[in-house]
C-alpha cells in the first residue's frame, strides 16, 4: 500500500516534520519486508525538503556499511564503519551533523557539489543496524531540529523491523 503525502512546504521545519512523521508512520506497514519502508521515507524526505540533495540508508554487516534504498545520484556502495561521516556516526552510535563537508576529515565526496550533511544510526540490539544520510548542496542545512525528529523517525523504524532479518 501507498498513500500520497501532501505537505505544506512555506512552513518552518518543525511544523513540516510535525506533520511528516506521523504520515510516515501511517505509510508504513510493518507486515511488509523492510526494503519497502526504507525505499518510500527515502522518498518522502527527499520530495518533502527541497535542502535534501541526496538521501539514503546505508546498512550495517560486519563493521561494513552497504548502500541500500535511496534518492538522489549514484553513491559509494561500500564504507567502513569509522570512515567517512557514514562510518563515523556508525563507529560512534551517534547523530552527526556537519556543517561544511569540506571541513570533516575523511569525508567522502559522492557527490561533489555536497556541502553539508546529517548521518543518523539506527541501532538494533544496541548494534548498528544501519545509518540514514541525508545531504544537501547547501552549508549548514540540518540542525537540532532535523537530528531530533530524524532520531524519532529512525527509533520508530528501529523498533517496528528487524534488520538481522533482512531487507525482504
Ligand atoms: N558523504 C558520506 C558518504 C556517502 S554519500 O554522501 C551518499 C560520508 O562521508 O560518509
Amino acid at each position: 500500500m501507498s498513500a500520497n503525502i501532501a505537505i505544506d512546504k512555506t512552513k518552518t521545519d518543525s511544523e513540516i516534520y510535525e506533520q511528516l512523521i506521523p504520515s510516515i508512520k501511517s505509510l508504513i506497514n510493518k507486515e511488509e519486508p523492510l526494503i519497502c519502508a526504507l525505499a518510500n521515507i527515502t522518498s518522502v524526505l527527499k520530495d518533502t525538503f527541497d535542502k535534501i540533495s541526496w538521501v539514503g540508508f546505508y546498512l550495517a554487516k560486519e563493521e561494513k556499511l552497504f548502500l541500500g534504498p535511496f534518492q538522489g545520484k549514484t553513491a559509494c556502495t561500500v564504507i567502513d564503519f569509522g570512515k567517512g561521516v557514514c562510518g563515523y556516526s556508525a563507529a560512534v552510535k551517534k547523530t552527526i551533523i556537519v556543517e561544511n563537508v569540506n571541513e570533516f576529515p575523511g569525508h567522502i565526496a559522492c557527490d561533489e557539489n555536497s556541502l553539508s550533511e546529517i548521518v543518523v544510526p539506527l541501532t538494533e540490539n544496541g548494534a548498528v543496524a544501519a545509518v540514514l544520510d541525508i545531504d544537501s548542496h547547501s552549508y549548514s542545512s540540518f540542525s537540532e531540529i532535523d537530528k531530533n525528529y530524524l532520531e524519532i523517525l529512525c527509533t520508530f523504524i528501529s523498533d517496528n523491523f528487524q534488520f538481522r532479518k533482512g531487507l525482504l
